[in-house]
């Protein structure tokens, strides 16, 4: 589970944010990754939809009105 994905406002829009999830699954020992953002999110949504991030789960009441959607991402095969 990625927890939290956070780059200077700067940085941002120069594919930095891409680059470390992309070194996350390199290193990730499961089959599947996880993460989340709020729906509201445009930004980490368009980076996950690009990653092949699939909408997964959502949960109500973390922020009022904003669900929280669940991504995931099937990254190695079922050994
Ligand atoms: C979300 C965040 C991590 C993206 O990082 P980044 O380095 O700017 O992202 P990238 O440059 O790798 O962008 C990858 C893709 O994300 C999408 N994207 C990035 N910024 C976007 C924006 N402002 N609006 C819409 N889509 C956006 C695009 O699809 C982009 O691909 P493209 O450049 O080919 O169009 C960054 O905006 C951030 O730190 N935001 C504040 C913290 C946050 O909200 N974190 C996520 C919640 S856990």
């Amino acid at each position: 589970m990625i927890d939290m994905l956070y780059i200077h406002p700067e940085y941002r829009g120069k594919g930095i944010g891409s680059k470390l999830v992309r070194h996350v699954e390199s290193l990730c020992k499961t089959e599947k990754l996880f993460t989340s953002t709020n729906q509201s999110n445009l930004p980490m949504q368009g980076l996950l939809n690009k990653l092949g991030y699939v909408p997964s789960s959502f949960i109500d009441n973390l922020d009022e009105g904003d669900p929280e959607v669940v991504y995931s991402k099937r990254i190695k095969e079922d050994r």
